[in-house]
């Protein structure tokens, strides 16, 4: 087994174990895959600004979000798919996540369904759900995830409307794989991703797949998300899913400080200010150049968390630093959850915690609660650059 010291080395050992589709699935954005590639470029311009002789004994990178105790600020972002990347993918991201002391966020498009994951998690997890035109569909998805006992809603707010990704399309994505010629020669170099899947029953859409009249097969489920994905959303309608559920809401996907406002006015309890991970609308600003200014605008309104580009805690510690009361990883999380399962998983969160506190330390800090614009260097009108 290789040393792994960081997210890439997860990375390049995902890629040799996990099918192409699955790889190219989370490691692509849409179209051009500009702001995919920005949201990781953009932290690399943003630089710590290292202070000596400052007591660093004691310190502690814990926080809340949402009034929960988290370890470190970062929670495991709602990632479709999931059990495919590793056989019961979603059990084993959600018991690392636990164990660790962070939260987990699941999502509708998991393999594994809600119940399945509650009954293997000891601790409550969040729910994530698309903004659907079915209110029947909305109805019964939240009272499963209430009576599975989530603590959190995530409602995602930027995909009424799915951002082409080449590579899925090349690929022909699906769940599980359709065995065509070049995806069963993948397959035959992927045995034990293949083993693994073989000693599971966990292979399609668990919260949709035998909950949703018609839907039966992956084909089906295709055909349903397009036809259900809410063209028609707007405020109301979002106001009316926190309502179904009635508690703690996160509205992920907000990207503009008008729509922060609003956010925040309907009484969200945090917003992430994310690009979908550069999956939906290519060409928007990266997550990280945004905000400082979102953060300015509603950040004693609500909790301002951010996700996109977070590859290590010293990522952690300059969105911190810029605003964020948290983040939120998704590709992090997958490459340890591909490498190695759920040790894989927690791998990545010792990894970007480690770095997160050898970091603040370095920064002269003891507590993320301290952390703030001095602590980074920022390019001259690299923040207001997109204006
Ligand atoms: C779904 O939310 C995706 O980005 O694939």
């Amino acid at each position: 087994m290789p040393v792994i010291t960081c997210i890439d080395d997860l990375k390049q050992l995902y890629r040799r174990r996990v099918p192409r589709m699955f790889y190219d699935y989370a490691e692509s954005g849409s179209w051009t895959e500009q702001t995919f590639r920005e949201n990781v470029s953009d932290f690399a311009n943003i630089r710590l600004r290292q202070r000596i002789a400052v007591d660093m004994t004691g310190r502690s990178t814990a926080m809340q979000m949402i009034g929960q105790d988290v370890r470190m600020p970062v929670a495991i972002a709602p990632v479709g798919l999931t059990g495919m990347q590793s056989a019961d993918g979603e059990i084993k991201a959600a018991r690392a996540a636990e164990r660790f002391g962070v939260p987990f966020t699941l999502s509708t498009m998991s393999i594994c369904s809600i119940e399945d994951v509650a009954s293997h998690a000891s601790e409550p997890f969040w729910f994530q759900i698309y903004t659907l035109n079915d209110d029947d569909f909305n109805r019964k998805i939240i009272n499963r995830a209430k009576a599975a006992g989530c603590s959190a809603l995530v409602i995602t707010v930027d995909l009424q409307i799915l951002g082409q990704r080449h590579k899925d399309l090349k690929n022909g994505l699906s769940a599980p794989p359709k065995l065509t010629i070049p995806t069963m020669l993948n397959l035959a170099t992927k045995w034990g991703w293949g083993l693994d899947m073989l000693g599971t029953k966990r292979r399609f859409f668990g919260n949709i797949v035998g909950h949703v009249e018609g839907v039966s097969d992956p084909a089906s489920l295709s055909s349903w998300t397009a036809e259900k994905f809410d063209h028609a959303l707007n405020w109301d309608k979002i106001r009316k899913l926190m309502d179904m559920w009635g508690g703690k809401v996160i509205l992920k996907g907000v990207l503009d400080v008008e729509d922060a406002e609003k956010a925040a006015e309907i009484g969200a309890d945090a917003i992430v200010v994310s690009n979908h991970g550069g999956r939906q609308l290519d060409g928007a600003v990266s997550s990280i150049r945004m905000l400082p200014e979102i953060a300015a605008a509603v950040g004693d309104k609500t909790e301002v968390w951010m996700d996109g580009g977070i590859r290590s805690g010293q990522d952690v510690l300059k969105a911190v630093a810029l605003g964020a009361k948290g983040v939120m990883i998704g590709r992090a999380f997958v490459y340890g959850l591909g490498a190695m399962g759920e040790g894989g998983v927690t791998k990545a969160l010792e990894i970007i915690h480690k770095e997160l506190d050898t970091s603040m330390a370095l920064c002269g800090e003891t507590g993320l609660g301290n952390v703030g614009r001095h602590n980074v260097l920022v390019p001259k009108g690299f923040l207001d650059a997109f204006a």
